[in-house]
């Protein structure tokens, strides 16, 4: 997620930018910049931008603010391209009069980049984004220098998820266009903004236009005009904004932790897509990893990280025939661990700082074994000292209890395990077509998934008195119900324990009695029967069964007491979609008793102590 800023009117710009930018940093940032312009066609853009926090920008330009009353502002969550003055945004064509700064992936920037290119032009920055300005330049010319109509010119051409600001020279307006990432109108008198989110607006105004996929808009001073991609006008109406500032930043929602799990089809885009090649039956990771070398996995992390690990093996496994182990880091580091130099150490971490997992990164590296890490946060120790890093871009997570890092661990190990049996022969061109077409549907799936929301309250209302409760799963999906019965004990302070399935009959059978919840994942699987079996075992002695199943199964209800239905999708991709009703079902149950959902008690959101 990156933070956008644009101004339009008799203010100094640079100062509402940074204004602005500085109310964004929930979004997180790792570069800062802006461009401004003063009114008239010989306007010069100024442009200054520098890597690091927004701190830094302000320090670049305390000397004086860039004069001018038009102008777009920008912090960077990094996600091709490192974080450094030259790939932080805005971009700018190569007369210096074309501005450019963009939320999202451009996800065939590749071929495009290749083709520009070959027209002769030259690229500055390792970035995505740089492909707009170069697209944009030969529009404009062969627009007659029409930005607005140049700029849809350009988006003809490019797929993927942008929220994205231009400014030119010449022109005393903006043109903005929106898809997938968020962008906001604010209409003032004689003034008008742009934002990624509305929390950089309330200090000038209340009314704002929400774009949508596909909007095109013109800001001037006066008025703002919007289109589709087509140049068609549409018609948007404006909403009044009655948040306080925290609740802007929440986007309205109660609580952030609510807020990451509706972010969670916008994170599985951003991990996902953007990477895949050769029509997308390929990816492209940024990996320095020679797959040969490696014999073995061991998956090393803290808690839900490990969680999203015990996922990895069974995919890795699964897909690559990688022998693949997960151990917690707090126990890895001091077990004199069986790793070498053919050993693949793959370390999975939200805030990258957690010292268990960044200690067992060390021993493991100390022993010879190559070393990946999946990390959300940029900048981190760990991403300093593993040999390959590979980002999820789940954006700045600010609720305790991980949600959608999670699921972008999730689907960062699903394109790993992908690229993996790419690369070891595993998976040939017909699986891995009905495999990244089932990766793709996710994101839609898992938006599906969110509706669900009132009918797991309403499950939750009855269950919230329970003292303890069980989460069953097999196979992956053991690791859901891991997952589940953590976000529960956390947030909740209900005493949650998972289990295999089929080891219920072992001994854990005996807690079962009316009063104890048992949350069971059903979904589609070779073992499905005796999943069905062990439901029946639980209701025998009068569980209290809520099962998650594929929204198709019509014969789960007579096994169940409540049925959460999801969209089905792959055995080994329905992880993501199914970890959903359980991350909602734990934040339900917290708020219907009350709790502290965003700093549960005796939690903090990094553990950098032993
Ligand atoms: C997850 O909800 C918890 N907050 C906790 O288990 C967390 O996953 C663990 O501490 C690891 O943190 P990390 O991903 O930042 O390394």
């Amino acid at each position: 997620m990156c933070g956008i800023v644009g101004y339009v009117g008799g203010r100094e710009a640079a100062g509402v930018i940074l204004d602005g930018l500085g109310r964004l940093e929930y979004r997180g940032y790792d570069s800062a910049g802006l461009a401004v312009k003063g009114f008239g066609s010989d306007g010069k853009l100024r442009a200054v931008k520098r890597a690091g926090k927004l701190s830094v920008l302000r320090d670049a330009v305390a000397a004086g603010l860039p004069a001018g009353c038009v102008g777009l502002g920008h912090t960077r969550w990094a996600t091709h391209g490192r974080p450094n003055d030259v790939n932080a945004h805005p971009h700018l064509s190569e007369d210096g009069r074309l501005a450019v700064i963009h939320n999202g992936i451009i996800e065939n920037y590749v071929e495009l980049r290749e083709e520009l290119a070959g027209r002769g032009h030259v690229f500055v920055s390792e970035t995505d984004t740089e492909v707009l300005v170069h697209l944009m330049e030969e529009a404009y010319e062969a627009t007659s220098h029409d930005l607005a109509t140049a700029v849809r010119a350009c988006l003809a051409r490019v797929s993927g998820a942008y929220a994205l600001v231009v400014a030119h020279a010449e022109h005393d307006a903006l043109v903005a266009a929106r898809n997938t990432s968020p962008l906001v109108i604010g209409l003032g008198s004689q003034e008008n903004y742009l934002a990624s989110d509305v929390p950089a607006l309330l200090p000038y105004t209340r009314d704002v236009i929400y774009l949508l996929d596909g909007d095109v808009a013109e800001l001037g001073r006066d008025g703002v005009v919007i289109t589709n991609l087509q140049g068609v006008p549409q018609a948007r109406e404006t909403n009044r904004v009655e948040w306080d500032a925290e609740a802007a930043e929440k986007g309205g929602y109660e609580h952030y932790m609510l807020k990451e799990i509706y972010e969670q089809p916008t994170v599985l885009q951003n991990t996902l897509f953007g990477r895949f090649t050769h029509g997308g039956l390929d990816v492209e990771l940024g990996l320095d990893l020679d797959p040969t070398t490696i014999d073995r996995v061991v998956i090393t992390a803290a808690g839900t990280a490990s969680y999203a690990g015990e996922v990895g093996r069974t995919l890795l496994r699964r897909l690559a025939r990688l022998d693949t182990v997960v151990e917690v880091a707090s126990e890895f580091r001091y077990s004199e661990p069986v790793v070498d130099e053919r050993t693949l150490c793959i370390v999975v971490s939200q805030s990258g700082e957690t010292i268990d997992t960044l200690e067992a990164m060390r021993e493991a590296k100390r022993r010879g074994a190559r070393t990946l890490a999946i990390l959300n946060a940029k900048g981190s120790s760990i991403s300093r000292e593993a040999d390959d890093v590979l980002y999820i871009h789940a954006g700045p997570e600010i609720g305790v209890a991980s949600t959608k890092a999670y699921l972008g661990m999730v689907a960062a190990f699903a394109l790993l395990s992908f690229w993996f049996a790419r690369e070891r022969g595993y998976m040939d061109d017909d699986a891995a077509r009905e495999y990244v077409r089932a990766l793709r549907e996710l994101p839609g799936q898992v938006e599906r998934v969110l509706q669900v929301r009132e009918h797991v309250a309403q499950i939750a209302e009855q269950i919230k008195g329970a003292r303890s409760s069980l989460f069953l799963g097999r196979g992956i999906n053991a690791a859901t119900a891991l997952e589940g019965a953590l976000k529960l004990k956390e947030i909740s302070y209900v005493h949650a324990e998972a289990y295999p399935m089929g080891e219920m009959k072992h001994g854990p059978i005996a807690l079962v009695d009316r009063d104890l919840p048992v949350v069971a994942v059903a979904t589609n699987s070779p073992l499905y029967d005796k999943t069905v079996s062990n439901l029946q075992e639980v209701r025998a002695r009068d569980g209290r069964l809520v099962v998650v199943a594929d929204e198709d199964d019509t014969k789960i209800g007579q096994h169940a007491e409540f049925v959460i239905p999801v969209p089905r999708t792959l055995e080994l991709l329905s992880p993501v979609v199914n970890v959903v009703p359980l991350q909602l079902l734990a934040y339900e149950v917290a708020r219907a008793l009350g709790r502290d959902i965003d700093q549960p008690r005796n939690l903090a959101k990094s553990v950098t102590v032993e």
